[in-house]
Formats: structure tokens, C-alpha cells, sequence
């Protein structure tokens, strides 16, 4: 079924009516009623196909604002993304982020069948290390309690103990009974942890991999010395895959999804988003009043998304589109994302 111009027209309002705030886009792409009206036959058509098929997409917020406020089912950070994919029922999980999200999806609902819109959206955090990687690791540290950060591949999840995401990190590695832990596979965010430890008075040793975030790991305290000296009152809000001295000088470092509450909750006027832009294109939408100073960056994985691919996936994707993982191997990896579930605090 092709979408009336009365139908047409009714889609374009409705994404202008999400989307008029954002001005952070690649390109320096404006929304106004023409550009909404040019992609509301496709999201028309993605949100058809999406029923007749059984089908959902999730979003992660660093994907193009068309994607999460025209189609997406639901949108959020990586815990809260897993969350969706393990209570999912429908046939088919789209899911508009990066692989390592959708194995996290596969392995979480594998009767589904799991498609990404572009196999090329890596993470340099989850390509720094594999299984053999691991393995080799934990042979050096045979009594440590290995800890996976969600971004990483799914073999290197069936070697771990317990996954972790941005959002529970601190919590669950202080919770564990191990003095020595193994933790993989972001060293920014175990020398994050480390300071956060220290600071609670947790004894523990924390020893990490070499992988870092090439979004995150670029910004630097003299971005934040600047901003402040030209906005006096200015948040300055971190992600904790940034460099400690970037988390030191912050007021608010958190998961993408705590990032977004804490401005939400915030009465400052200015704030310096030190992570991918999509978050500050959210946060346009869903909190107009405030004002973000430029600073964000692009993550070229997560923008490899586009309402194109997420269409080509869902009417009949590739097989490189299609998740596909080892049984054995997901059911170790699905044992520590579990451990997750149990151990974390609602967020
Ligand atoms: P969040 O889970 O905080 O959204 O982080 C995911 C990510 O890839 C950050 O770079
Ligand atoms: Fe990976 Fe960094 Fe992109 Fe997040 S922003 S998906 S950690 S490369």
C-alpha cells in the first residue's frame, strides 16, 4: 500500500513535530515541513512493513533523529535496549545501533531473528578484543573475576563472568566478592572505575585491556576549561568511556540514558554534552528549553544507520544483514549478560 498525500502529509507533520528542534546534524541538515514531507513516504511505509511483518526497531539515541523519532519502537541506552530485546515477542528485532548491540539482542531473544541495517557498524571498543584476546588475559590472571563491558563481541561475552553496562558498572564490579578484577574491554572506563572505587573506600584491583571508545577518548579538560570560561553557569555532562581527567573535571558522568535525566532534572541553562551528537539531537527534542553549546562528536559507526537500510533489513534482509551465533556460545554469553540482570540496580 503506497501512503495518500493525505496520509503523506499527516507523517510529515507529525515528524516535524519531533524533529523541528534538532540542529546538531551531520551536514549541518535543518528539519522544516519539505524535509519531513521528502522522508515521510519511507517511514510510512517502514512503520506498514513493521506490522506486517511482526517486526520492532530498536534505536540506540546516538542514531539519526529520523530513525529514533520516525520508527523506532523504543529508544534508549544499551542497558535499557537489552532490556527491550530480552522481553521482545516479535519475529523480527531491528535493531538501528551497532553489531555488538544486535548479538546482544540475538543472544537475549534467539528465537527472533535479529538484523542489523549495516554489518560495517562496528565499535572500537568491542573490535579491540576477541576470545583468543581474552583467553590469553585470563590465563595471566587465573583467580581474577572477568567483567565485559556490553561493548564487546559475543565470544568475548561467553568468556566472561558478568557484562556490565555504562549505567552499572561501578555498582556491580563493587558488589562482587573478588579483590582482582579482570576488566574488558575499555581501559578509559576501568581507569574510571578504579577512581570511583578509591572514592567509595572499595578495595580492589582493577586490571583492563588496551581498547578504547575513538568517539569519547578525544575530548580533552581543556575543552572544558574553554566552555566554562565562555558560559558561566554551564553543566558539563560525560560519558565514562572519557578519559579521567575528562571525568574528573565534569559535574555528571553516566550512561547515555543517566546523561539525559540528569539535564531533564537540571535547572541550568548551558550544557557541554561530552558524547555523540545523537544524544544532544534527543535531548533537542525532549528538552527544548535548554541550550547546548557546541562540542558533541560523531560516532561514523553509528551513523552508518540510515531509514534505507532499516527498510532493505526488514523487507528482505541480506545474509549479512541476519545475526547468526554459535548455540553453545550463546548460551555462555546469555550466562553473563543474565548475571547482569541480577546484579544491577534498576536504572
Ligand atoms: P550507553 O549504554 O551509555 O548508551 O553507551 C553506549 C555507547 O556505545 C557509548 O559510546
Ligand atoms: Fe563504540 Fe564509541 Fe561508537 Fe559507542 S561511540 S559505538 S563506544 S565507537
Amino acid at each position: 500500500m503506497i501512503a495518500t498525500d493525505t496520509a503523506t502529509e499527516a507523517e510529515a507533520e507529525r515528524l516535524l513535530r519531533a524533529l523541528l528542534h534538532v540542529d546538531c546534524e551531520p551536514g549541518g541538515r535543518t528539519w522544516n515541513y519539505e524535509t519531513c514531507r521528502a522522508i515521510a513516504p519511507l517511514t510510512f511505509e517502514i512503520n506498514r512493513i513493521k506490522k506486517e511483518k511482526d517486526a520492532i526497531i530498536l534505536a540506540h539515541s546516538y542514531v539519526e533523529p529520523e530513525i529514533i523519532y520516525g520508527v523506532a519502537d523504543f529508544r534508549g541506552d544499551s542497558y535499557y535496549l537489552s532490556l527491550k530485546a530480552r522481553e521482545a515477542r516479535a519475529k523480527v528485532i531491528v535493531f538501528a545501533g551497532v553489531v555488538f548491540m544486535a548479538e546482544t539482542a540475538k543472544i537475549l531473544s534467539p528465537e527472533a531473528t535479529v538484523v542489523v541495517p549495516d554489518r560495517n557498524s562496528g565499535c572500537s571498543l568491542a573490535d579491540s578484543l576477541n576470545g583468543d584476546g581474552l583467553r590469553q588475559l585470563k590465563a595471566l590472571y587465573p583467580d581474577a573475576t572477568v567483567v565485559c563491558y556490553i561493548n564487546s563481541t559475543a565470544d568475548v561475552k561467553a568468556e566472561s563472568d558478568v557484562c556490565v553496562t555504562s549505567g552499572n558498572v561501578y555498582h556491580i564490579v563493587a558488589n562482587l566478592p573478588a579483590k582482582r578484577i579482570l576488566f574488558v574491554p575499555d581501559r578509559l572506563m576501568g581507569q574510571n572505575l578504579r577512581d570511583e572505587l578509591k572514592r567509595r573506600g572499595v578495595q580492589k584491583e582493577i586490571i583492563t585491556s588496551d581498547g578504547t571508545c575513538i568517539v569519547h577518548d578525544e575530548f580533552g579538560p581543556a575543552d572544558i576549561a574553554e566552555a566554562r570560561g565562555r558560559y558561566p553557569g554551564l553543566k558539563v555532562v560525560a560519558h565514562p568511556e572519557c578519559t579521567p581527567e575528562v571525568a574528573a573535571a565534569a559535574d555528571f558522568v553516566g550512561s547515555t540514558g543517566s546523561m539525559m535525566k540528569f539535564v531533564k532534572t537540571s535547572a541550568a541553562p548551558y550544557y557541554l554534552m561530552l558524547t555523540e551528537c545523537g544524544l544532544v539531537g534527543r535531548l533537542q527534542v525532549e528538552a527544548p528549553e535548554k541550550v547546548f553549546i557546541a562540542g558533541c562528536r560523531l560516532c561514523p559507526y553509528m551513523k552508518l544507520n540510515s531509514l534505507e537500510k532499516v527498510r532493505d533489513a526488514l523487507i528482505a534482509p541480506r545474509p549479512d544483514q541476519i545475526i547468526t551465533l554459535d548455540e553453545g556460545l550463546r548460551l555462555r554469553a546469555a550466562r553473563c549478560i543474565d548475571r547482569m540482570f541480577e546484579l544491577s540496580p534498576t536504572i
